[in-house]
């Protein structure tokens, strides 16, 4: 196996662009760990697809495959535009590990309310109590909604 260069770009991949250098450099590696973390989530939320248990299985179960579908979608889009931009984007599971800033879940079990938890608000962030009417929470429930956004206080 051949140990990739990050700073030499073949000329064969070299692709016209009226920004310089640096700007290139610059959005790619932000678009870069946009996509590491994209996979990280598609990852994630197959994770919890493939995990989630409980009275409310169905329609998480759903939700979750539904969700992971729209965030893989972005994945392309995000790598093309590096480069059309005249970047080089991701080349492997090694490289989306390296970049990603989206935590693993790892767990043996995760409780269906934590996973939801987690794929709402950003590791680190405070989750706002479920209980409380201004929470992010309130968006998930909305009155009157049935189905897979509805998330049981109970
Ligand atoms: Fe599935």
């Amino acid at each position: 196996m051949s140990k990739a260069k990050p700073d030499k770009v073949s000329p064969d991949l070299d692709t016209p662009t009226d920004l310089p250098q640096a700007a290139v450099d610059k959005i790619s590696a932000s678009l870069n760990v946009l996509l590491a973390d994209a996979f990280a989530l598609y990852v994630k939320t197959k994770n919890f697809h493939w995990h989630v248990s409980g009275r409310h299985f169905r329609d998480y179960h759903l939700m979750l495959d539904e969700q992971s579908d729209a965030i893989f979608a972005t994945t392309d889009q995000l790598a093309e535009r590096v480069r059309k931009l005249g970047g080089t984007t991701l080349r492997s599971i090694g490289q989306i590990g390296k970049m990603q800033t989206i935590q693993d879940n790892n767990e043996s079990y995760v409780p269906p309310r934590e996973m939801l938890r987690e794929l709402t608000f950003r590791d680190g962030a405070s989750a706002p109590d479920p209980e409380s009417r201004d929470s992010g929470f309130d968006a998930l429930h909305r009155p009157g909604m049935t189905g897979p956004f509805t998330i049981s206080t109970a």
